[in-house]
């Protein structure tokens, strides 16, 4: 893909500079219960600042269905940024209109206005021109930082760059495209793809996109059992879905054809239902009784994947091996994550599970890149174009 203009090749002092960012954050009881997102936006913010420049924050939080509700306020979001940049942030009443131009054209060079959350209004999600102009107004430059959201194609991700003088992509988007451009086109190899959570239907493009790429998968979560069952295995009542065994077949087919390494667990912590206390076996994937369901994968699918994790130049990995949010499944999970941490492989993580996966596991600072994007860096190894990033102008 064309480089893209970069933040740091633009005209910043005095500007008012539009940025969006994905501050689509977690908030408990009106606190922001995990900043990585606001974290990974912070060398924009503060290069906009030390250029002097005038920064307008807009980002969504949730998905508001009828208009403005104060509990997906981005109020929290404006306080952490604050306390990260040790400078006021003043949350706008709301993303346009009159009050919103006041304040803006009150800005100092250097000041941060944080714009109330955009899905507030209904023509965000719908790209309405009119919203993306009314947004436009208060902007001489537009930025996106927002890696996470530039797979919806909103008129704060592709509008807004229509009607301003100047666009470009700010660091983190950057980044982002950069290492995941790189393990798809010219990655270290062995390129291997560890795949896991629920369900295959949801990583069937992933798969697809990325076979005549990788050298091999590693396939773990319950996803893995709708393979093993087609294979023939008795997985009990593990989650199948049982309409996709013939594309499973084809897959492994297509793996075989194509000499792609693909590997599947051999054993699986079962349990009759999945809740913290309960009772789990170990067994192999093959005798799983019928009132019983697997949850992780079992110690000696640890080891094996393990073992192939050493032998990699670049990793990508997306999807739980577990359900590792309970105790008595999160091994195989965490296992991996420590093993991953150790390996001298370039190492992307993707998808909001994983993530914090890793950050559970405590590995999260040896990963080489933990994506903030769920859905984006899910869409991306599909090879599906993202419509935010097409938005942007060339370098
Ligand atoms: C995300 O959390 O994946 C992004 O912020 C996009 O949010 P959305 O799925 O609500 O569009």
């Amino acid at each position: 893909m064309a480089k893209k203009r970069s933040i740091d090749d633009m005209i910043l002092t005095n500007k008012r500079i539009f940025m969006r960012v994905d501050f689509n954050v977690p908030i408990r009881d009106g606190e922001v219960a995990d900043d990585n997102r606001i974290q990974a936006a912070l060398p924009s913010i503060k290069t906009v600042i030390e250029n002097n420049g005038k920064l307008i924050l807009a980002s969504h939080l949730g998905n508001p269905k009828n208009g403005v509700d104060p509990a997906l306020s981005l109020k929290p979001a404006a306080d952490r940024l604050s306390t990260l940049v040790g400078q006021p942030v003043q949350l706008a009443p709301d993303s346009i209109g009159d009050t919103v131009e006041a304040l803006i054209s009150d800005m100092q060079p250097g000041d941060i206005v944080m714009l109330e959350n955009l899905r507030f209004h209904a023509g965000e999600k719908a790209n309405d021109p009119e919203f993306s102009k009314a947004l436009a107004k208060n902007a001489d430059v537009y930025i996106n930082n927002a890696f996470g959201a530039c797979h919806r194609a909103h008129a704060s991700i592709v509008g807004i760059p229509q009607h301003v003088s100047d666009s470009g992509a700010g660091h983190l988007v950057l980044k982002e495209v950069q290492y995941l451009e790189n393990a798809i086109a010219d990655p270290r190899r062995p390129l291997l793809a560890v795949l896991g959570g629920a369900k295959v239907s949801g990583k069937l493009g992933l798969i697809r996109n990325m076979m005549p790429k990788v050298d091999g998968f590693l396939i773990g979560g319950a996803m893995a059992f709708t393979f093993l069952k087609a294979l023939g295995n008795e997985v009990g009542g593990s989650l199948v879905e049982n309409d996709l065994i013939e594309t499973a077949l084809d897959i492994l087919e297509m793996a075989s054809e194509q000499k792609k390494l693909f590997v599947l667990p051999v054993d699986a912590v079962i349990a009759p239902w999945a809740e913290t206390g309960v009772n789990i076996q170990i067994v192999p994937v093959d005798d799983i009784p019928p009132d019983m369901k697997g949850f992780d994968i079992g110690p000696e699918s640890v080891a094996m994947f393990k073992n192939h994790l050493k032998t990699a130049g670049t990793v990508v990995w997306n999807g739980p091996m577990g359900m590792f949010e309970i105790p008595e499944f999160s091994s195989g999970t965490f296992e991996l994550a420590k093993a991953l941490a150790e390996t001298d492989a370039v190492t992307i993580v993707g998808g909001g599970d994983s993530a914090s996966a890793m950050k559970k596991a405590g590995v999260a600072s040896k990963i080489s890149h933990i994506s903030t994007g769920g859905g984006a860096s899910l869409e991306y190894l599909e090879g599906k174009i993202l419509p935010g990033i097409a938005a942007l102008p060339d370098a």
